[in-house]
């Protein structure tokens, strides 16, 4: 399946590695990026301050970056001459930019492309053609006739709608909160620095940083009783990858530490995106893992009979990343 990639940040760098990493490289057929300059996104992508060297590394062109295997994948600043030149049959938008997002849905009926977007855009929302896709719940929903457009909602739903979904088959889950402590991304600046929103102008790494988060609409699709009885907030920490999420949740009937860890331990989730570990780890020992959601089995309490309260780790980058290259690859295998 020949994919273009729009917007090699930090998602759009790791899908690439993923991708480069998988049998499937040589699909790999092209990026976008504002800057058109491949010495350096293979120099980026060779060193990752994060994730550490890319083995086998990348060397550029003047115009293309070039796997070890001699493989040429052209660079492009602008989404209609990659469109035109690499003939993509799917295209992965990790630029979060929503001008591309419309550009991309408005082209999309004169082609045969499908998009892939890394976050919940406004170009797509409510349309028969697009798909939400959370892997691990409702992939087996998604219909290769109707759905042009799959939508992987984000790296803290990804990880909130399995576990809850896990729970939920056991026991249902009525109303909660939770609250996630989110790792630092480029949105945010190193020092003080003007920006939309107040806290968002302020020093990602000297600082807490409180901020919405409101999954109702997606919640109330594959929960439809719970949909705005959940409500959270994040907080942005200063560290450089993986967030950890608390939730507590209101259950139907009564429940004890044991059931709730059966919940997770038992669950139809597949263990690639859900698991539960019960070691004292910190965030560092989650820098690449894969899955979406991992319980904290330490963090497992129950309060009057009948309310859960724990807690699960989440790689926002890495297992983010990781799901939306599952999804190329199921996608690929149709
Ligand atoms: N980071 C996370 O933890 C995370 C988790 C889940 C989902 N996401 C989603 O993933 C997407 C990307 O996030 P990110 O963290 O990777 O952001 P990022 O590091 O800022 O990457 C975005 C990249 O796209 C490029 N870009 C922006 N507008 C473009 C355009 N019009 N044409 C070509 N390239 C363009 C940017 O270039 P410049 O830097 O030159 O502007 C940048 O290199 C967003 O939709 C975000 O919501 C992120």
């Amino acid at each position: 399946m020949r994919t273009l990639i729009i917007g090699l940040g930090r998602i759009g760098r790791l899908v690439a590695r993923h991708l480069l990493n998988s049998p499937e490289a040589n699909h790999w057929v092209g990026a976008v990026e504002i800057t058109e300059d491949a010495a350096l996104f293979a120099y980026l992508l060779n060193h990752d301050s994060t994730y550490g060297h890319l083995d086998p590394s990348i060397q550029a062109t003047s115009d293309c970056l070039m796997t070890a295997t001699g493989q040429q994948i052209p660079l492009f600043s602008s989404v209609e001459g990659a469109l035109a030149a690499c003939s993509p049959d799917l295209i992965i938008e990790c630029s979060g930019d929503p001008r591309i997002a419309d550009a991309l849905v408005r082209r999309a009926p004169e082609t045969h492309w499908r998009v892939l977007f890394s976050s919940q855009t406004e170009a797509v929302k409510g349309k028969p053609e697009t798909f939400v896709w959370v892997d691990g719940v409702n992939h087996t929903d998604f219909d290769p006739k109707l759905h042009r457009f799959v939508v992987n909602p984000g790296c803290l739903n990804n990880c909130l709608i399995p576990t809850l979904s896990a729970l939920n088959a056991t026991n249902t889950i009525l109303a909660g909160t939770f609250v996630s402590v989110h790792s630092v991304t480029s949105t945010q600046p190193v020092l003080d620095h003007v920006a939309k929103h107040a806290r968002w102008s302020r020093a990602a790494y000297d600082n807490l940083i409180p901020a919405g988060h409101d999954p109702s609409q997606l919640i109330a699709r594959f929960f439809p009783t719970l949909g705005p009885r959940l409500i959270g907030r994040t907080v942005r920490a200063p560290v450089s990858h993986t967030s950890y999420v608390t939730l507590t949740l209101k259950m139907a009937s009564a429940l004890t530490v044991e059931t709730l860890k059966a919940a997770f331990q038992k669950s139809h989730i597949p263990p690639h995106v859900l698991g539960i570990d019960s070691r004292p780890l910190v965030s560092s020992d989650y820098r690449c893992d894969g899955r979406s959601a991992i319980i904290d089995g330490t963090s497992l309490r129950v309060l009057e009979d009948n309310t859960a309260f724990f807690s699960a780790w989440y790689n926002n980058e890495w297992a983010f990343a990781q799901r939306m290259t599952d999804i190329r690859c199921t996608l690929a295998n149709l």
